[in-house]
């Protein structure tokens, strides 16, 4: 029988591959250092037993219409899938995988930095060195905002909303969040649960960790920024849309919150110009996840559910259709 094929829709990690090879499977991979381009992507589906795709993949129903009969999962590289229209999966019966668990601590890693970067103005501060315009040490320059002791408000208290509250222990950080649901590990450390207006009016600094769901779409938007106080720092490692981007925009504008960390974006990879112009916000290319370790672990993983599917397996990481 031949062997079944996989497309891998961007380059992963050796160690991804060769677990791909070692179970038989034969490899196509996209040739273009960037994403396909829709129709590329749609060409492509109908010729493979399972896709490894990332989030710069729109996977809609067209395409997953496409990838029928043939396709039997899309394995993404990522924890977040809303990328998939993960109902459409389920109806058509197309598995979909994702890489939980093991970007956990790269991802509360990079809010950290994130959250130091804006408060220290390390982004402004490099950008002077670089440009060769330091004068030299100034009593008034560079006046960032503390973070040791101040309060920190995480939305979302999954696993890395979790672990970024698990790192403010070590700055004395008073810690509120806001989620659904109380959050056994968050409350351990001393954390509590508030309404989102409580959190947005009392935090110093708010780290946004709630996945992009039609209820978490657009959560801070200008009303929210009123609420939060003029020296708030906002940290965004999530996803773009759940800031409502222009109310962002305005917000750092007309001063009413002091800066942000942005990871993530509305229209990645477009980052509106109007953020580029401001000295306060800290901008960086969704690299969350983006450690060697961490990438290959989720290579590993993606593989796991391919071959688990392709084997008439339970997949390690099963996000569709829902476990029974
Ligand atoms: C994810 O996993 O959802 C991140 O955004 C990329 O690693």
């Amino acid at each position: 029988m031949k062997p079944a094929s996989v497309l891998l829709t961007r380059l992963i990690p050796d160690a991804g591959i060769a677990l791909l090879k070692q179970a038989g499977l034969n490899i196509t991979l996209n040739p273009h250092a960037r994403p396909l381009l829709p129709e590329e992507l749609l060409r492509e589906v109908p010729r493979h037993e399972a896709v490894i795709c990332h989030l710069t993949d729109r996977i809609t129903e067209t395409v997953l219409q496409a990838a029928r009969p043939r396709c039997r999962v899309f394995a993404t590289c990522a924890v977040g899938y809303d990328h998939i229209d993960v109902e459409a999966a389920s109806r058509l019966g197309i598995a979909v995988t994702n890489t939980p668990d093991v970007l956990t601590e790269a991802t509360a890693d990079l809010a950290w930095a994130a959250l130091l970067a804006a408060a220290r103005r390390l982004g402004e501060a490099e950008r002077t060195v670089r440009a060769g315009a330091w004068r030299g040490w100034g009593m008034m320059d560079f006046l960032g905002v503390d973070v040791f002791g101040q309060t920190l408000g995480i939305v979302g208290a999954g696993r890395i909303g979790a672990a970024t509250a698990r790192r403010a222990t070590g700055f004395n950080m008073r810690i509120l969040y806001h989620d659904t649901t109380a959050r056994q590990e968050i409350e351990s450390l001393g954390g509590r649960r508030v309404s989102l207006d409580e959190l947005l009016s009392s935090s110093d600094f708010i780290s946004l960790h709630t996945p992009l769901l039609p209820e978490t779409r657009g959560l801070l938007d200008a009303r929210a920024f009123r609420r939060m106080k003029r020296t708030a720092v906002l940290v965004n490692t999530a996803r773009g849309p759940v800031v409502d981007q222009a109310a962002l925009i305005q917000a750092l504008r007309r001063g009413q919150i002091a800066g942000a960390a942005l990871d993530v974006y509305h229209d990645e990879p477009r980052v509106p110009r109007e953020l580029m112009e401001l000295e306060n916000v800290v901008l960086l290319p969704h690299i969350g996840s983006a450690t060697l370790t961490t990438r290959t672990r989720m290579a590993e993983i993606a593989a796991r559910n391919v071959i688990a599917v392709l084997r008439n397996e339970r997949p390690p990481c099963l996000v569709a259709p829902r476990p029974q």
